[in-house]
């Protein structure tokens, strides 16, 4: 989604900007742009459609060469891709802005602002942005005083950056429901809406909170809360490798994410397992005493994450007795929910920035929960920050779109949650936790041998390649399984792909199925198998073909129109971490085969920060 960098120096700053939004290109975008306070004291701009390479090609015809500036990558939400909606918005040759989210207002201030004379050129709801401010700078001199003055009046979500070409020795920003982060180096500080695009230049970062308002000088930073007040807000330093910078020997992101599973999976177990029992202060001091009041579990989550939570929902029903819902966020939030007592609200998100879930989290809070828990690959995002409990999946940065790493960290840590709950409620089956404690601490191996299916998977997906639908069964956990890796397969192939519980192929899709819509099923050898042959068969009979990744005791054969896949044997409650990795190699091969963008697929986008 929408990306922002912005940069005060005393060197040109031009290519750092520009190395910032390539940083950031995996959030997913459709047009590029910046804005510079030349050496020759003007404000001017680059603006293209594309990626952020064509506006590098345009900067190096026109370069632009100055101290101040700020660039954005755009997502389009109001207009549609084009130079003249790109961001940085101007008003008149004074003053340049950049937005992520969405000013719900806009109409209502464009209307104002077009009485008192102000010109639109573009279709953003941002460009009424710059046109308050400069409205707001007739009466109030000072640019920070300004801003402070016209945010009341914004309604919705942003994170904004700000330069005036009057008032060029600082860099403006504020954040409301969309992130931003200010970067410190000597001499230079930068401003973006994500560490990961400033950590060329420096590894020191203050966040700013919701509300915040900063000004920031080359040699120094001021912050204003949402009274207005001024604050102090820590410093962070950040230690992560510079791992998830390159792709190293891998093609793509989304194959070296894929590949790093058993490595992160270990990383997501470590200082959390005892020698036969979950850690349950993993989940923070005060975990293991508000347990124990548990009696419901309320999951709410976007994308991949909900698909994460609805695995939960059979281990903490199955395994641990307590009772769970799940809903996505979007739908969450607006509808009116009845609280059961004692319930847990547990949201899960890689980000932690998903417009949806923060604000599921936020209206959660006043409905009465017993408490909140983040399942969270960020540590320093707002779910974090804002929840009562964090467990931290060790995923690492995951650049590409369609999550994998994270996915299967998620589960992990749901699987920790389900066992602790569990223990700490006592409604656990005598020596189950230690059978899945054993069973978690020898997954990464699991893992490593599924991950060796590679080539098998890839020609696999060769089946897949001319095809234009597919149908993904599964059963039990299994049907999560199956709805993620339908998930991966749209995303980045670009093949419509639906899910279904296999029990429910005859009250519907069946009707579909003929040689043309190659049906994928996972099958791990439980006690569901057998219901799930039948399925099988009723695909066979309508000449459908089959693409089954099945435990090899399963009782599952090659055949005519079957192709089998077997996988290494495991716990059946660790089955769909498992049975996840070939449906992400088979969509990752399918999109290899089909030469789509697999890191960066149309029209979508890696944090999606606006609802
Ligand atoms: C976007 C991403 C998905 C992700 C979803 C939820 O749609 O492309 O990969 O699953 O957002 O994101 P979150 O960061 O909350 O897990």
């Amino acid at each position: 989604m929408c990306g922002i960098v912005g940069a005060i120096a005393e060197r040109n700053i031009t290519a750092i900007l520009v190395e910032g939004l390539k940083r950031l290109e995996y959030r997913g975008y459709d047009s590029a742009g910046v804005a510079v306070f030349t050496n020759e004291g003007t404000l001017e701009r680059r603006r293209r459609v594309g990626k952020v390479a064509e506006l590098e090609q345009a900067l190096a015809e026109q370069p632009l060469v100055g101290r101040l500036g700020i660039a954005h990558t755009r997502w389009a939400t109001h207009g549609a891709p084009s130079e003249r909606n790109a961001h940085p918005h101007f008003s008149g040759e004074q003053l340049a802005v950049v937005h992520n989210g969405i000013i719900e207002n806009y109409e209502a201030l464009r209307e104002q602002l077009k009485g008192l004379g102000y010109v639109f050129t573009s279709d953003t709801d941002t460009e009424v942005i710059v046109h308050l401010l400069h409205h707001k700078l007739k009466t109030v001199t000072d640019l920070a005083d300004a801003l402070k003055a016209a945010v009341p009046e914004l309604h919705g979500a942003y994170g904004l950056a700000v330069i005036s070409a009057s008032q060029p020795d600082r860099l403006l920003a504020a954040r409301s429901g969309s992130p931003l982060v200010i970067g410190l180096g000597l001499g230079e500080n930068f401003l973006a809406s994500d560490q990961l695009a400033l950590r060329q230049v420096t590894d020191r970062f203050i966040y700013l909170e919701e509300g915040d308002i900063a000004e920031i000088r080359r040699d120094s930073v001021a912050i204003w809360d949402e009274q207005g007040h001024p604050v102090q807000r820590e410093q962070v330093q950040y230690h992560e490798g510079a791992e998830a910078a390159d792709k190293g020997e891998y093609r793509h992101f989304m194959l070296k994410e894929i590949h790093e599973q058993p490595k992160v999976v270990q990383r997501t177990l470590e200082g959390r397992l005892g020698s036969d029992h979950v850690l349950v202060n993993a989940f923070g001091p005060r975990a293991a005493e508000l347990f124990a009041k548990v009696r419901n579990v309320q999951i709410v989550a976007c994308g991949t994450s909900y698909h994460a939570g609805m695995v939960a929902r059979y281990w903490l029903e199955g395994l641990a007795g307590i009772p769970c819902q799940i809903e996505v966020a979007s739908e969450f939030r607006y509808r009116k929910v009845v609280v059961q007592p004692d319930t847990l609200f547990v949201t899960i998100s890689q980000s932690g920035e998903t417009a949806d879930t923060l604000a599921a989290l936020r209206n959660a809070k006043e409905l009465g929960y017993l408490t909140s828990l983040a399942i969270c690959n960020v540590g320093t995002s707002s779910l974090v920050r804002e929840s009562d409990l964090t467990l931290l999946t060790q995923a690492g940065p995951e650049i590409g779109v369609a999550s994998t790493k994270a996915f299967t960290t998620q589960l992990v840590g749901l699987m920790l949650l389900t066992l602790s709950l569990g223990q700490v409620r006592g409604t656990l089956q005598a020596g189950v936790e230690a059978g899945l404690v054993d069973e978690l601490r020898r997954l990464p191996t699991r893992l490593g041998e599924a991950l060796a299916m590679d080539k098998v998977v890839e020609k696999v997906a060769e089946l897949f390649a001319e095809k234009n639908h597919t149908l993904f069964l599964g059963r039990g956990a299994q049907y999560p399984v199956a709805m993620e890796g339908s998930l991966k397969l749209k995303e980045i192939s670009y093949i419509h792909a639906e899910a279904y519980p296999a029990g429910e192929l005859k009250h519907g899709p069946l009707a579909l199925v003929d040689s043309d819509m190659p049906v994928v099923t996972v099958a791990p050898n439980n006690e569901l198998v057998e219901k799930l042959k039948s399925n099988l068969q009723e695909v066979r009979a309508r000449g459908g073909e089959l693409i089954v990744f099945a435990d090899r005791d399963a009782g599952i054969d090659n055949g005519e129109g079957t192709h089998v896949v077997n996988m290494p044997h495991i716990d059946d409650a660790l089955a769909p971490i498992l049975y996840t990795i070939p449906l992400q190699l088979l969509s990752y091969y399918v999109a290899v085969l089909k030469g789509t963008d697999v890191d960066q697929p149309r029209n979508l986008a890696k944090s999606v920060t606006v609802e």
